[in-house]
């Protein structure tokens, strides 16, 4: 029998316009789903019935050339379908727990690369950058180029105090691509200005990561989510949990994934100012 688990994750900046090439940055997040797998002759995961959690399993047991084993969620930190990643997060864990106990000696780039059929059912045409993250964790530079995702680590110069605050909406990814393919059709030229100028924020936080520049990192959040609102991604619930986080004092907000919803994120000058922050959110938003 072998366990295993796999984190979650967040994106930081260049979300939506990673579907276009930009760049995107991402973390890890310490939140955990641990997966328990077992050689058995008969077929037994204990993964809930949804369908598509069924045909993911599915495409794990053909990447992998493995059926006989069974499985089952022992432990779940990372709640379903608010952007932290779960899904992923869930396959990653499944098939590093299958290469533990089948010795098949899988790396975490391996790991990732058989996560990935999994993900394909259930978001599509997903970018990849979940399930790096939920194997490979860190802080992930990763962009969709024509010769398959091109996956960086990027270098952090201090500390991030960074608040995650779920609105308590549920997104919905594929929705909310949709709504910015649709702006983009519509507005080929002002779409093309805007996402170059997301691209250049991306760029500038890289590079104010690795300085560990941290109140620049907060403007260049400010500026992404008003690119996110005005590609028409943002939610009222969105900007009210902005609001507040600057109202606490946060030196940048945004929503963080694909908006309508899900997790916003606001960037704190302390650990203190943090706490602080989800000691006021209380009662009105879950956040950590
Ligand atoms: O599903 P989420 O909330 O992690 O958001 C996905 C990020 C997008 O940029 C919207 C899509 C993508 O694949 O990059």
């Amino acid at each position: 029998m072998a366990t295993a688990s796999a984190n979650g994750k967040t994106i930081f900046l260049g979300e939506h316009f990673s579907v276009y090439g930009t760049r995107i940055i991402g973390f890890g997040v310490n939140k955990k789903i641990t997966v328990e797998a077992l050689r058995s002759p008969t077929m037994a995961v204990e993964f809930g019935k949804d369908e598509k959690v069924i045909l993911a399993i599915e495409a794990v047991k053909r990447y992998l050339n493995i059926d006989n084993f069974s499985a089952r969620i022992i432990a779940s930190e990372i709640p379903i379908g608010s952007g932290l990643g779960s899904s992923a997060a869930l396959m990653v864990a499944l098939v590093r727990a299958i290469s533990g106990e089948f010795g098949l000696g899988l790396d975490d780039a391996g790991i990732s690369a058989a996560a990935y059929e999994a993900e394909k059912i259930f978001h599509g045409a997903p970018s990849g950058i979940d399930n790096t993250l939920a194997a490979c964790g860190g802080a992930v530079i990763f962009q969709k180029t024509a010769l398959g995702p091109a996956v960086a680590q990027a270098g952090i110069g201090a500390p991030l105090h960074l608040v995650l605050i779920d609105t308590g909406i549920e997104k919905e990814t594929l929705k909310m691509v949709g709504i910015v393919r649709k702006f983009k059709d519509g507005n080929e030229f002002e779409f093309a200005a805007i996402n170059a100028e997301a691209g250049g924020l991306v760029n500038a936080a890289i590079e104010n990561l690795q300085r560990g520049n941290t109140a620049k990192l907060g403007r260049l959040m400010d500026k992404n989510q008003e690119l996110l609102a005005r590609i028409g991604v943002s939610h009222p619930e969105n900007d009210r949990v902005i609001e507040l986080a600057r109202r606490q004092g946060a030196l940048g907000a945004k929503l963080v994934g694909a908006g309508g919803g899900g997790f916003c994120a606001a960037l704190m000058e302390s650990r203190e100012a943090g706490e602080n922050l989800v000691a006021a959110l209380d009662g009105k938003y879950k956040s950590f």
